[in-house]
């Protein structure tokens, strides 16, 4: 089915002017951009978007991180988008990730690893709501 997921090209990333080559092979793989802006992140941003990870020892890393550098996040739609974008992405660690994932071509640990997406339909959702309203949507 025609499903949508949310994306962020993560500061390790803009910083090294990847914005292009990294949207590059989510068209490549049929994934259209549908939403996208770049923006710097405040700290309860941050914090908020990665609420789920709250107790884990690298939170506060990640946080400070996500908030270093602009990011851009986007709205990816296509047949599948969800596990076709991570696909595309290749594993968190790009020490795990396949050849020609952007993780294994662009990532440089597995903190600093280029690209974020939605890992499932609910929290596609909610992250996409997170950053967008519906009128930023054009399909
Ligand atoms: P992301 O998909 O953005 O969701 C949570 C992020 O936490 C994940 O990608 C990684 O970049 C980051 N992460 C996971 N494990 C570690 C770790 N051990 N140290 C630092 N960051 C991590």
């Amino acid at each position: 089915a025609l499903e949508r997921t949310f994306s962020i090209i993560k500061p390790d990333a803009t910083r090294r002017n990847l914005t292009g080559k990294i949207v590059a092979k989510f068209e490549d793989a049929g994934l259209r951009v549908v939403a996208s802006k770049r923006i710097q992140m405040t700290l309860a941003q941050a914090q908020a978007f990665y609420g789920v990870h709250s107790e884990r020892p690298f939170f506060g890393e990640l946080c400070e991180f996500m908030i270093s550098e602009p990011v851009v996040v986007q709205v990816l739609e296509g047949e599948g988008a969800i596990a076709k974008n991570r696909e595309v992405m290749g594993a968190t660690n790009p020490s795990d990730a396949a050849a020609g994932t952007i993780r294994a071509e662009f990532a440089e640990s597995v903190g600093e690893n280029s690209v974020h997406g939605s890992d499932a339909p609910e929290t596609a959702a909610e992250e996409i709501a997170f950053f967008f309203s519906g009128l930023e949507l054009v399909g």
